[in-house]
């Protein structure tokens, strides 16, 4: 996902540009760079790679003036190159862009034929040629973006910079957020808060379609029909140790850390003495017959372990499904239906288009999100926060382990609506629940020991996760965190598949990761654990004690989690898998906060 920020300062804005894009390194980027307008001229310096070989550009030919726009370039249209990377500039127009502009090659090719030359492969770059073309017909900055902007088609974000024009922004945001910050003297755009935090916490965030016309002293904001509307200020508070490291060597290690806080501090927010407790306008089980759950990647297997849940605790059919599918498969919606979308950003465009495509159709329409500010969110009737605070690693982990909690508190709720559960079986799951961050901190404490064993794994050049029941998904959920950071090839399967195929695979190369708690169904996966082994398969069983003393003769490695109720296991697993991923990475020497071609929120199709 591009990160955006743009800056009327009081001061030189470039070192501003620059601090504020690194706080956006999280979303994933293969190029960045920034523009300024000085004595009226308007420049730019832009860089492939990280931002540090930005910052060097700069120190050799460094960029003047006290108004700028920045941008961190993840690639859709071109290859990460210095030509395609933002601002991409038009004459007397320099534009930063997140998004997609889905009619950009026929506006490129009415502008090319009136005689304009294009330098890059990008969409953005057109977007600034059709500026300078209303430019050239007298029109005048605001005026020139307005019609600009009547013309596009697609999901962006947007932020012009003019030459000649040392006091003016025009921001734009249609399917992508956008923020203002507003300083003293001064006034910010930037794509989150997180961007904004060193220089403010005043935040305006603007609405789906509103665009803005910003000086130093004036912020005037319109809506979708050109009516100036005005948008609340908040005051957003980014707690900056979220945002660094912690002492960690990366985020990903803080962030797998930080998880038995995180999850207290979700249950302490959704568990009141009352019982659970959601925000209005809350929600009624006794209403629904069916969940569609719908999300991508790792939100997605929480979606898939949740089902398990709502169907064995509340006797509630669920429907789970990637976004990228639901959306197309244009599935039937029947009558008290609840659409529940699992998203950390927020801003997933598979999973937001999944939900517009639910709007009118579902009874309640839900997410569970870790950015209330999101568009996900802003478009549910319910927006449900993890409150795991800002996840900067690309690869979710504090996320998976907060939505599965909230999942989970959701399904005892949809349990005791629905009769299905009776009020002591349910102070027992939240008894059980209240117990997990501490048993999460024991689990932690087997990290040393993970990381030797990850070692041996970094050697290898497939793996295999298994699972049964709520322990599939997981199995899927590691082999997903394992190939992203550390582009080992690894598939999750269910335990119980192995044999109809996927054995075929096994040999004494592939290590097989067993995720299995001594639950009822751990002979089973027992069983195909030894046909694993009989065929020279390596076996890591992560299990409890006493899955252990039963199984672990014959398994190449075998990690003992404490003990916990079963149903709570894909939640407390959740970290050995992380572990696993993390430690197998570092022994790669891959980059394991922004693994290559990924971006932290995939916000085009
Ligand atoms: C998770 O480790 C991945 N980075 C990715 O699968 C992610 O979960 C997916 O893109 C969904 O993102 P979201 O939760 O922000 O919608």
């Amino acid at each position: 996902m591009c990160g955006i920020v743009g800056i009327l300062g009081t001061h030189e804005v470039a070192p501003s540009l620059v601090e504020a894009l690194r706080r956006l390194e999280y979303r994933g980027y293969d190029s960045a760079g920034i523009a300024t307008v000085n004595d009226g001229r308007l420049d730019r310096r832009r860089a492939v790679g990280k931002l540090v070989n930005l910052s060097d550009l700069l120190v050799h030919e460094p960029l003047a003036g006290k108004s700028g726009i920045g941008h961190t370039r993840w690639a859709t249209h071109g290859a990460p190159t210095v030509v395609n990377a933002h601002p991409h500039r038009a004459g007397p127009v320099a534009v930063v862009h997140n998004g997609i502009i889905e009619n950009f090659r026929e506006l490129r090719a009415e502008l090319t034929a009136a005689g304009q030359s294009c330098e890059s492969e990008t969409d953005t770059e057109t977007v600034a040629m059709l500026t300078r073309a209303y430019l050239e017909d007298g029109l005048s900055p605001r005026e020139a973006a307005a019609k600009v902007l009547s013309r596009l088609e697609g999901a962006f974000a947007l932020c012009f910079l003019f030459d000649g024009e040392e006091d003016l922004l025009i921001a734009a945001r249609r399917g992508s957020p956008l923020a203002i910050g507003h300083g003293e003297g001064e006034v910010y755009v930037g794509s989150d808060a997180i961007a904004l935090a060193p220089m403010t916490s005043r935040i305006t965030y603007l609405d789906e379609g509103d665009w803005a016309v910003l000086t130093r002293s004036t912020v005037e904001i319109r809506d979708a029909a050109g009516e100036q509307v005005s948008r609340p200020m908040k005051t957003v508070q980014i707690d900056t140790s979220r945002i660094e490291k912690g002492g960690h060597r990366h985020f990903m290690a803080k962030e797998i850390a930080e998880q038995p806080v995180v999850l207290a501090d979700a249950i302490a927010h959704y568990l009141q003495d009352s019982g659970i407790t959601l925000p209005e306008p809350g929600l009624d089980f006794t209403q629904i017959d069916r969940i569609t759950m719908v999300a991508c990647g790792t939100a997605f297997y929480a979606c898939h372990v949740a089902k398990y849940w709502f169907e064995q605790i509340a006797r509630l059919p669920v429907e789970a499904d990637i976004a990228s599918e639901f959306r197309y498969r244009e599935p039937p919606i029947p009558a008290r239906s609840m659409a529940l979308f699992v998203s950390q950003s927020g801003e997933t465009a598979d999973t937001l288009a999944a939900l517009r495509y639910t709007e009118g159709k579902a009874d309640r329409i839900v997410s569970v999100v870790n950015v209330l500010e999101s568009s996900i969110a802003r478009g549910s009737d319910l927006p449900l926060p993890i409150l795991a605070g800002a996840e900067i690693g690309v690869a979710s982990t504090k996320a998976f382990t907060c939505q599965l909690t909230v999942l989970f508190l959701l399904a005892i709720k949809a349990g005791l609506d629905r009769g299905t559960l009776t009020e002591a079986e349910a102070e027992a799951h939240l008894a059980t629940l209240r117990n997990l961050p501490g048993l999460m901190n024991h689990a932690l404490q087997t990290a040393p020991e993970i990381e030797r064993v990850a070692k041996e794994l970094a050697e290898a050049r497939d793996i295999l996760f298994l699972g049964r029941g709520a322990m599939y998904p997981l199995a899927m959920e590691g082999a997903l965190k394992l190939k992203e950071i550390s582009y080992i090839h690894a598939e999750g399967y269910a335990s119980g598949e192995l044999k109809h195929g996927p054995i075929a695979l096994v040999d004494k190369t592939v290590p097989v990761v067993v995720l299995a708690p001594s639950d009822a169904l751990f002979d089973k996966t027992v069983s195909n654990m030894q046909e694993v082994m009989a065929r020279g398969g390596k076996v890591l069983l992560v299990t409890d004690a006493e899955g252990a003393h039963a199984a672990r003769e014959g398994t190449w490695r075998t990690l003992v989690m404490p003990g916990v109720p079963p149903i709570l296991a894909p939640i407390l697993y959740a970290l050995p898998a992380q572990l696993l991923a993390y430690h197998t990475a570092i022994a790669k020497g891959t980059d394991v906060d922004q693994p290559r071609n990924l971006a932290k929120s995939v916000t085009v199709e």
